[in-house]
């Protein structure tokens, strides 16, 4: 019995794959579309169906250097400016480098990006960019677009077997630590004695983020942390946990609102919304020389700044006057006919999300509040995403590969999934195990929490591991987590699962926390305002001992990563 594992019913059934991919969204689409032809036998698992996951709610879209006059080197300086002197330069440059014809491949795949009046590919502008360089998809659907296509690519590939409704318990390992198979729940009408093992000889992790970690999101609520907390339990490594990124602009639906909220996406500040207090004051001016298009935990944390000054719940975005161009005098009736027209073009979903909440951008402030929105750290791994546990993959958020440092830049995101998914699937298949024995098998692990623990442990998470952090509080946080996990849960089943991943990881990222006493890009401290070069130029490391997060130092190399491309650009 391995007391890493989590506690399942014995399995009823047994599989096996050469390459199991957790997870259905670009990352993990993407791996599995490029590995089939290469090897016998790829899965795919995901815990509800294919296009639940993230990809399909990202809106503003996928960043390269396509535009001309754009080169890869801007979009590189721009990411490791964002990314506060935490990236690793490597990293960045395979992303920025092979980005470009990433995107191509999808668009081969299928995804139908828009375009301007002259056919070529309709670029916008997001935060911390320099350059027009984001790629979109139907205005505001960018994610769900790509999500088709690959579907669709994928449904075109019979070979590719598919599990939906399958919810990975544990990874199980071998004698010589690496990969040999994974315990799986099915989900299957009313089965609720779904788990089997399946036996596998590599698994590529590509299971997105850990939204649910915090009371509100813009993640769907299947991001409940699995993938890092599976990695963690197998002997892997866990990077850079503290820099979760809140987004700015998220609907405020009143301080009750609980779980996935909707995201009103940098874009429009792209076309020229801004930012607004209580008072109608511009909230960017003098803030940072990008005003609202800073990079977003700059913006992030001027809005949170003025909330606390202010005592008010939420700020506002004006967009009331997009579709008029500057300076052209309009009535008011054509100004909202106008304004109308551009929203229905250019961000149909998300008019049609603000409409459903009685907000009318054309005539309305639309109220806003920084929540959680993105993990920057994850399953730390190498430029072809190997974690440390041989035959273990991971990409797309779950992964820190190092591109993001403490702060990742806008429509970074779909790229780097897509960017390390192809990079996996040309090193994978010259790597492959042999079909290993689990050693020792899965039986009555760890303990479980309930998951009735998850109101309190996301306001716990939201309230001291929030946007905001300081000692006291991330002490007490650690402290009210243990004390949740020292309840455990009556019933195996998949909340509890769920409740236990998302524990584990929240005390690795509020350990993390604790231990970087100074203020980096999303990780801010109000107990140590500055950033500390060399200090904490460097990444707290994570892995598991006797079930609980331990942290460790790993120091940056001498060079800041920014010296030499910023002086070179
Ligand atoms: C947005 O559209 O604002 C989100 C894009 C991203 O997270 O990169």
């Amino acid at each position: 019995m391995n007391m890493q594992l989590l506690s399942a019913r014995d399995p009823g059934w047994t599989e096996w794959a050469d390459v199991i991919v957790v997870g259905s969204g670009i990352a993990g689409l993407t791996a599995a579309l490029r590995l089939k032809d290469q090897v016998e036998r790829v899965a795919v698992v995901t815990k509800d169906v294919l296009q639940a996951g993230s990809t399909q709610w990202a809106q503003g879209g996928i960043a390269a250097a396509l535009g001309e006059g754009d080169t890869p080197a801007q979009h590189e300086v721009d990411t490791l400016v964002a990314g506060a002197g935490a990236c690793d330069l490597d990293a960045v440059r395979v992303l920025v480098g092979e980005g470009a014809e990433a995107v191509r491949e999808l668009i081969e795949w299928g995804a139908e990006f828009d375009k301007d009046p002259s056919g070529d590919l309709s670029l916008t502008r997001e935060g911390g960019h320099r350059r027009d360089r984001i790629a979109h998809a139907d205005g505001d659907a960018t994610g769900a677009e790509i999500q088709r296509a690959l579907m669709e690519a994928v449904r075109r590939a019979p070979e590719i077997l598919v599990f939906e409704h399958a919810m990975v318990v544990d990874l199980l390992t071998a004698a010589d630590g690496g990969v040999a198979g994974l315990t799986i729940h099915v989900m299957g009408e009313g089965d609720a004695d779904g788990v089997g093992i399946v036996r596998t000889r590599a698994v590529v992790l590509a299971s997105g983020g850990l939204g649910q970690v915090f009371s509100q999101t813009t993640n769907p609520a299947v991001a409940t942390a699995d993938g890092m907390a599976i990695a963690l339990r197998a002997g892997a490594t866990l990077r850079d946990l503290e820099f979760v990124q809140f987004h700015p602009t998220v609907m405020y639906l009143g301080d009750d609102s609980r779980g996935q909220q909707p995201l009103i996406s940098e874009a429009v500040r792209g076309e020229g919304a801004f930012l607004v207090d209580w008072d109608g004051a511009r909230l960017m001016d003098g803030v940072h020389e990008l005003r609202d298009l800073a990079p977003r935990d700059i913006v992030s944390k001027a809005i949170m700044k003025r909330m606390l000054e202010s005592g008010r719940p939420n700020m506002w975005l004006d967009a009331r006057h997009l579709g008029t161009p500057a300076g052209r005098a309009a009535s008011d009736s054509e100004r909202v006919e106008t304004n109308t027209v551009f929203w229905e073009r250019r961000f149909p979903n998300i008019l049609a999300s603000l409409r459903s909440y009685g907000v009318d951008p054309s005539t309305d402030l639309i109220p806003v509040a920084p929540a959680c929105h993105y993990a920057s750290g994850g399953v730390r791994t190498d430029l072809w995403g190997r974690s440390d546990v041989p035959g273990l993959y991971a990409t797309g958020e779950v992964a820190c590969s190092g591109v993001h440092g403490a702060n990742r830049l806008a429509s970074n995101s779909l790229l780097e999934g897509l960017v390390f998914s192809r990079r996996i699937a040309e090193v994978l298949p010259g790597e492959l195990r042999q079909l290993e024995d689990p050693a020792p098998g899965p039986g009555t692990g760890r303990a479980l929490v309930p998951g009735a623990a998850l109101k309190q442990l996301q306001e716990t998470m939201t309230t001291k591991v929030g946007v905001l952090r300081n000692a006291a509080g991330l002490a007490e946080a650690i402290e009210e987590l243990e004390r949740l996990g020292s309840v455990a849960a009556t019933e195996i089943d998949p909340a509890a699962w769920e409740a236990t991943n998302l524990l584990t990881v929240s005390l690795a990222l509020a350990k993390a926390a604790l231990l970087r006493e100074e203020t980096r890009g999303s990780h801010w401290r109000d107990d140590f305002a500055e950033r500390d070069d060399p200090g904490f130029a460097g990444h707290f490391d994570l892995t598991l001992r006797d079930g609980e997060p331990v942290a460790t130092f790993t120091p940056a190399p001498a060079t800041d990563p920014l010296t030499p491309t910023l002086a070179g650009a």
